[in-house]
């Protein structure tokens, strides 16, 4: 189940495109993140044309409504037939599983369900005085990662410094999904919470999302097997 998510944040599909054109000699054909702004800019047809080309899809939305509008919505998600969606756990364990339950096809099957816990941008501080939660960052990822697991979620985003500890109150099989993921010898951009492909592995990263140190690399190709290569083997 471990894999390499390539975060195509692009603001174009051309861009977005004519990236994974350079992967049609890559020996894998890379699982690819779909974030807020390439789908708000270029909407459904973009997950329907890189999904035709044969790719896996991580639909990055993060949803966050009522119950009801969540529900709805995911069933618009589900039949794009993208393979891993989300929504906030802060919604509520009510609005996760009718996100779950909108997923969900006629046949049964439906796409990974994962949550937002914290977002890696909200200190402890800003949790306290901003959202009025008075627990420790730590405390409140755990909470919301057990939450999203009795709604039945598969698993969450989250630091791949968090990753153990996730997994040590969900269970192993709960998913981490963990962007956050640098080369040893690369800048780190505006990441705070950064650690290599091959520790993510380590830690028990399930997922690993890589944005630019694959697409402003000189050779993405090479970029993305390196990280193939440190984190799967
Ligand atoms: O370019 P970089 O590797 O930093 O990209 C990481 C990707 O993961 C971006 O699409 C970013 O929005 C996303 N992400 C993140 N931290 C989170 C949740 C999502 O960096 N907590």
């Amino acid at each position: 189940m471990k894999d390499v998510i390539i975060a195509c944040d692009f603001g174009s599909a051309q861009q977005a495109l004519s990236f994974l054109e350079r992967f049609g000699g890559c020996p894998r054909k890379p699982f690819v993140k779909i974030g807020m702004e390439l789908y708000y800019g270029a909407g459904p047809d973009i997950v329907r044309e890189i999904k035709a080309r044969g790719h896996r899809i991580f639909l990055d939305l993060k949803l966050h409504d009522i119950p009801n509008t969540v529900r709805k919505t995911m069933q618009v998600l589900s039949a794009l037939d993208v393979d891993m969606t989300n929504v906030h756990a802060a919604g509520t364990i009510e609005m996760m599983k009718a996100a779950r339950e909108g997923l969900t096809r006629e046949d049964g099957s439906r796409p990974l369900l994962i949550a937002v816990t914290q977002l890696t941008s909200t200190s402890e501080e800003r949790m306290r005085s901003d959202l009025l939660i008075d627990a420790t960052i730590n405390e409140a990822i755990t909470h919301y990662a057990a939450c999203a697991r009795e709604a039945g979620l598969d698993g969450v985003v989250c630091s791949p410094l968090e990753a153990a500890m996730i997994k040590e109150r969900c269970g192993k099989e709960f998913l981490t999904v963990t962007p956050g993921i640098r080369f040893a010898d690369a800048a780190a951009d505006d990441q705070v919470r950064i650690t290599t492909p091959a520790r993510a592995r380590e830690i028990g990263s399930d997922f690993i999302v890589v944005g630019r140190p694959i697409t402003a690399a000189d050779d993405p190709v090479a970029a993305y097997m390196r990280c193939v290569k440190d984190f799967i083997g």
